[in-house]
């Protein structure tokens, strides 16, 4: 979904997000892709300067600062609901477009950008910008979803996989188009749903019809998601 107005009214408040982050657990291999975006940005910013697209309620940039305490770090988000609810977890916080960042050239060592540059209208506008706040040798962190995930509870409610525009199967060589070294790491995750509620709940968060579609079923179901965290210089 790229539509200005449909991101806008989706992300109006936290709790479309709120509902989805929840039901995530690792999968078969014991990771999950959050940790493994977290040790990436740890890795390459701890004690640096780091800049995150895309916030949301901050809960990513929270755990950064808890591991990495003197970190220097500015959460960003278009959503100026998801500022406050990050600011409210005490990260500093500010408004701001990925495609028109308020920030001068190479002011960053790291830049994270966690399940949103699917939204961004002109993807390749919020890379340069990326490339340009980012120092030279300086990391771009990313996560994002493949085009299997969550396939079968979407088939379940005769849904289609969702293709976006940034997913695991197109993150590498989009990435290669603005950065040299690229490297990507795809992780198989679950999502656990207690009940029919659940998981229709889930489904009604960005979609409505699927909700209403999803055939009810009993006890707790459990789902594969798929995602990749990817770095790029
Ligand atoms: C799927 S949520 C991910 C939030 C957070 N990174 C996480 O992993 O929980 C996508 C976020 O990107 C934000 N967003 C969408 N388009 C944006 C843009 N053009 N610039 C900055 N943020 C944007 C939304 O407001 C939303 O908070």
């Amino acid at each position: 979904m790229t539509d200005s107005a449909q991101v806008a009214r989706q992300y109006s408040s936290t709790s479309n997000l709120a509902t989805r982050r929840g039901v995530w657990g690792p999968g078969p291999e014991g990771h999950s892709p959050a940790d493994v975006l977290r040790d990436a940005v740890l890795a390459a910013g701890r004690g640096r300067r780091i800049l995150e697209i895309g916030c949301g309620a901050g809960l990513f940039a929270r755990s950064v600062l808890d591991a990495a305490p003197g970190t220097q770090y500015v959460a960003t988000d278009l959503s100026p609901a998801m500022v406050a609810a990050t600011a409210a977890l005490g990260v500093p916080a500010q408004q701001a477009s990925a495609d028109a960042l308020p920030f001068p050239d190479e002011s960053f060592d790291v830049v994270v950008a966690a399940w949103m540059l699917y939204h961004v209208p002109d993807l390749d506008a919020a890379l340069r910008e990326v490339r340009r706040v980012l120092r030279v040798g300086g990391t771009f962190c990313v996560a994002t979803n493949g085009e299997r995930h969550l396939a079968e509870l979407l088939r379940d409610a005769g849904g289609e996989p969702v293709v976006t525009q940034f997913s695991s199967e197109n993150a590498s060589p989009t990435l290669r188009r603005h950065f040299d070294d690229v490297t990507q790491r795809d992780i198989e995750t679950r999502a656990t749903f207690e009940d029919h509620d659940a998981a229709a709940a889930y489904l009604a968060s960005f979609s409505p019809t699927l909700a209403a579609a999803l055939p009810v079923f009993d006890g707790r179901r459990r789902y594969a998601g798929h995602a990749s965290v990817v770095t790029a210089h």
